[in-house]
């Protein structure tokens, strides 16, 4: 059998909503405290999307031109479009299809939608690298993109978890390398169905006689519930043993990661991980201070930023891991 071709990030981008949204902002709606949210998590201030002016479509499409720029590629020659998202425009049809619209691509590629939350863009990026791998496709743009603002209870029963999420958009272009030992060594993909209600938005279920009046009388369960130690606890085993999977299969060691690019969940977990990895401070990018935690958008929105500030070379061994709400939990090792 012939061996498969790998892939490659030829372009990234990343889009955010120009709302910042302060710590301080969020002190007399949720009864919370700047103080509280950067010492349990980073955060000091993360963006909101503006009604009718972004969409979960049109950040993604936004994120998306940036990333087909950096590559070369024009829209129309994408040839398989894998959106990411946990807060997609409509119930049906997906946001994949809309953003095919907004970019103009007229050629009827694939557009498949993936539904794994925070983990949603490392999984589709593996889905995108296999449609390459095999040779079915040549150009596919991967997107993550959410707005979670407009579905969070900004009470103070909600504040366990609405000062955490933020909105933003980022995407990748992947082609098939060139260059032997370039481009995605791996991917590797969890799941672990039995703690699905620990992070949740319960509403609008389909297991409702009429799905509507349930809904108008049950508001709050349109609103997340996290359980939020327990999602931590798994969280700190999870990310360094799926990080470790990919190094071990690629026969390399955690020292050996020139940049890690995490889902930025809470930056208490991001240091342990590095910490339990033995890298420097250099090795990890961190921008939840200033994004919050934006699930399948975050690791593309790291990436491009730190793609843009300089940090990632030609020939970096760089990681991507996720975990988050399923619980699923996954990571991709790339030779840049
Ligand atoms: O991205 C997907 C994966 N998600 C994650 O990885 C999130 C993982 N979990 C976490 O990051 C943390 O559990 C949180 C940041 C969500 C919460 O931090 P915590 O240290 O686990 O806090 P807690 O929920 O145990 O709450 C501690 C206290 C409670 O008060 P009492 O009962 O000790 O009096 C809460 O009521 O902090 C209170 N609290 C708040 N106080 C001020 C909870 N949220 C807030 C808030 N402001 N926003």
């Amino acid at each position: 059998m012939a061996t498969l071709r790998h892939s490659y990030i030829a372009g990234v981008g990343h889009y955010v909503p120009s709302r910042v949204v302060t710590n301080a902002e969020l002190e007399p709606l949720m009864n919370t405290s700047d103080a509280w949210i950067q010492e349990r998590t980073g955060i000091q201030e993360r963006r909101w999307f503006e009604e009718g002016k972004d969409t979960t479509a049109n950040m993604g499409a936004n994120a998306a031109r940036k990333a087909l720029e950096m590559a070369s590629v024009e829209a129309n020659d994408v040839q398989m479009i894998v959106f990411a998202t946990l807060s997609p425009d409509y119930f049906f049809p997906g946001s994949g299809v809309l953003l095919q619209r907004e970019l103009g691509i007229s050629n009827n590629c694939p557009a498949l939608d993936v539904r794994n939350q925070c983990s949603g863009f490392v999984y589709a990026l593996s889905v995108a690298d296999q449609f390459i791998r095999t040779g079915m496709y040549d150009t596919v743009l991967v997107v993550g993109s959410e707005i979670h603002s407009s579905g969070l209870d900004k009470s103070p029963e909600g504040r366990g978890v609405s000062v955490i999420f933020g909105d933003g958009a980022g995407a990748v272009v992947l082609r098939p390398s060139t260059t032997e030992g370039q481009g995605i060594l791996s991917t590797h993909l969890h799941a672990q169905g039995e703690f699905a209600e620990e992070l949740i938005v319960k509403e609008p279920g389909s297991n409702r006689d009429n799905r509507a009046d349930y809904v108008v009388a049950n508001k709050q369960d349109l609103y997340p519930y996290m359980n939020g130690q327990n999602v931590f606890k798994h969280a700190v085993v999870r990310f360094p043993q799926v990080i470790k999977e990919a190094l071990e299969q690629n026969g390399y060691q955690s020292t050996d990661v020139d940049m890690l690019i995490p889902h930025q969940a809470n930056l208490r977990i991001t240091q342990y991980v590095q910490q339990k990895m033995g890298l420097t401070d250099d090795k990890v990018f961190s921008n939840i201070q200033r994004y919050g935690n934006t699930t399948a958008a975050s690791v593309p929105i790291a990436l491009s930023e730190a793609v843009q500030a300089g940090k990632i070379k030609r020939g970096d061994l760089v990681c991507l891991a996720a975990f988050g709400s399923g619980f699923t939990w996954a990571s991709a090792l790339i030779k840049w």
